[in-house]
């Protein structure tokens, strides 16, 4: 197994991971065009794991100088139960570490298991709003 950068002929092979797991609800929000804007993000980290030459993993998440933050974490099904989760969560808290952060937040919708066997703990209820439109409304004052 081989953790690494994201690079733009993975993103194919990733939205079939995140089809296989349910995790592509969004395009817009994960497809590859916001694959290829993540990867231009000097606050974000975007790694990948491949297996027999394939794509079968990736995380992504971002530290703002405070707060480390990972919004995916997916592992395709034929490559689940093998070290491939834990890896790719310990190499982002590594890269993040050395950017400065002490903390790691997961926003995790699915199993977290993974997650509780590394130690995590669930504090807070994330909420969202999508899209953003609803949020901004008239009542926001504006120019
Ligand atoms: C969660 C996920 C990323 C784990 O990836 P993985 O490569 O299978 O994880 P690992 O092999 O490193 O598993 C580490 C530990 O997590 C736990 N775990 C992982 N998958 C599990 C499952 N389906 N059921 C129970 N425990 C599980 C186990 O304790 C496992 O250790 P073990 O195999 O020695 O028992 C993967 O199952 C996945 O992509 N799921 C669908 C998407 C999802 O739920 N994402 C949110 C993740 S926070």
């Amino acid at each position: 197994m081989l953790i690494r950068d994201f690079v733009p002929a993975d993103c194919d092979q990733l939205v079939e991971v995140l089809k296989a797991n349910l995790q592509f609800g969004h395009p817009e929000i994960d497809g590859p065009e916001a694959m290829l804007r993540v990867c231009d993000c000097d606050a974000a980290e975007f790694l990948v794991a491949e297996e027999d030459g394939l794509a079968a993993g990736l995380i992504r998440g971002v530290f703002d100088g405070s707060r480390a933050i990972v919004s995916v974490v997916s592992v395709h099904p034929d490559y689940q139960r093998r070290g491939i989760g834990t890896a790719l969560v310990s190499e982002i808290a590594k890269r993040f570490k050395a950017k400065g952060a002490n903390n790691l937040s997961v926003v995790a919708a699915g199993n977290l298991d993974l997650l509780k066997k590394l130690g995590f703990k669930q504090t807070i209820r994330i909420m969202t709003a999508y899209p953003i439109d609803g949020v901004i409304g008239e009542s926001s004052g504006g120019e």
